[in-house]
């Protein structure tokens, strides 16, 4: 039945967890969840986002896990050899092939913002100091308007994400990860700890979970779903890739449980952090893909011990990047090597260039290309629209379909190895509560449920 030949396996069931909470912390948990909290009323956000990572993401993400697990190879061998063993038509294969291909999109705008971090790093290091917010705004529109240092700082970006998977799973993905992983939990606890000092806690508190029903619009809740996909890393690939690589005896149910947790509260704890400074600071949360770049280094500019704090800061969001960008580059590699047959680190090269290339053209799209636009968005809100509000949920609607409708249940309760009571539950909320979830919000955004409002 196998199309694969013999695979790494992760050390134990740690490494596993660590390299999955490291693949859903990213940026989607700092600056995207800050921002979209910031633009879309808080709150409401905040709530419906919760409600989906636990009644989506996590049933999701042990349907990912399992596929990957029990068809053992990249994405789309994976998809093959289960939908071969269940006796389902080998077109499933296209699941793999979406997430393996909306992977590598993600990856090309991703590394641009964090090339940004990369700048703002260097700026924190090097004692750049800005002192009024007209300032700390001009200095991300002259970074945005700069293709020439967007370049350099994708670039380094790639160089980073790409070394690291060409090193392999094991000696390049899970170290790296054992490495930069506590890092960030530990920067992340003394920022928080920090932002109660220094800033507005309180105020933040309040922002973030004093819930207001006239803020609930259809617009919050497409983006609320959208990011509980992005922010869990769900549908592209990513987390297929990494559960095949885990060994048979390893609970799928208890694992994703410390992934979601984790997950939730980096995003959440993050969240604290940037609010309270934005608001001890008397700064606006809703300046959109720009907030934590052009809010904090004011912030940081007027703190007591601020740059040692930003240096920090930064390196927080980068490791967190990093960490969540080789799990893109993962899938696609891991085809080439076990289809094409290709050497790892020929793979990650062959993998790395086009997407680096796409990557220089989301950097222009900011600035010289910002006229060519996609149905009204420039390249870089174009890819971000088509990956997280299109390509993953879509994704996850045919993986609960075919792990809760299609594998079988001898086949899916074999892998899962959950009680009784545990599974049913589950599988139930797999097969029903995700579809139909999914299929709501997809409606709300094609205005056919609008009378509801
Ligand atoms: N979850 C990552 C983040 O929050 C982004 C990501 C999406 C990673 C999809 C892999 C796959 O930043």
């Amino acid at each position: 039945m196998s199309h694969t030949a013999t695979r790494s396996t992760w050390s134990n069931r740690w490494a596993f967890i660590l390299v999955t909470i490291g693949s859903a912390v990213g940026l989607g948990n700092i600056w995207k969840f800050s921002y979209l909290a910031g633009s879309n009323g808080g709150s409401a956000f905040v709530l419906v986002y919760l409600l989906c990572v636990a009644g989506i993401g996590l049933p999701l993400l042990m349907a990912e896990i399992l596929i990957g697990r029990r068809g053992h190879g990249n994405p789309v061998t994976a998809m093959l050899n289960t939908a071969e063993e269940t006796h389902n038509s080998p077109w499933w294969a296209f699941l793999g092939w979406i997430g393996t291909i909306g992977a590598l999109l993600i990856l090309s705008y991703y590394s641009v913002v964090a090339g940004w971090i990369v700048d703002y790093l260097w700026q924190a290091f090097t004692g750049v100091r800005v002192e009024t917010a007209a300032a700390a705004e001009a200095g991300f529109a002259a970074l945005v308007q700069n293709p020439v240092r967007l370049g350099l700082c994708h670039t380094i970006f790639m160089v980073l994400s790409v070394g690291v998977v060409a090193r392999g799973v094991v000696s390049g993905i899970e170290s790296a990860n054992k490495i930069m992983l506590p890092a960030l939990f530990l920067i992340l606890i003394v920022l928080t700890l920090y932002g109660a000092v220094v800033g507005d806690m309180s105020q933040a508190l309040h922002f973030l979970f004093d819930f207001k029903a006239e803020a609930l619009t259809s617009g919050v809740v497409i983006a609320g779903m959208g990011h509980a996909f992005f922010s869990l890393s769900l549908g592209m690939g990513a987390i297929m890739a990494y559960g095949s690589y885990l060994d048979r005896q390893t609970n799928i149910g208890s694992t994703c449980l410390w992934v979601v947790v984790a997950n939730t509260l980096v995003g959440l704890l993050s969240g604290m952090a940037i609010f309270s400074l934005t608001f001890g600071y008397d700064m606006l949360p809703s300046s959109g893909p720009g907030l934590i770049l052009q809010t904090l280094p004011l912030v940081f500019s007027h703190m007591p011990g601020g740059q040692v704090f930003a240096v920090f800061f930064f390196l927080f969001v980068l490791f967190a990047a990093w960490t969540s960008s080789i799990s893109l580059v993962e899938p696609f590699v891991s085809w080439l090597t076990e289809r094409c047959g290709i050497h790892r680190v020929k793979a990650a090269l062959l993998t790395g260039v086009p997407v680096w290339l796409l990557g220089l053209g989301v950097c222009l799209s900011f600035n010289d290309w910002s006229d060519y636009t996609i149905l009204g968005r420039n390249l870089f809100d174009a890819l971000d629209h088509l990956t997280s509000r299109l390509m993953m949920p879509l994704s996850g609607l045919a993986i609960a379909i075919y792990v809760g409708w299609k594998m079988g249940r001898a086949v899916v309760g074999d892998e899962i190895k959950l009680e009784r009571g545990a599974f049913a539950l589950w599988f139930t909320v797999l097969r029903f509560v995700v579809p139909i979830g999914i299929a709501l919000v997809f409606c709300y955004e094609l205005g056919w449920l609008k009378w509801l409002e």
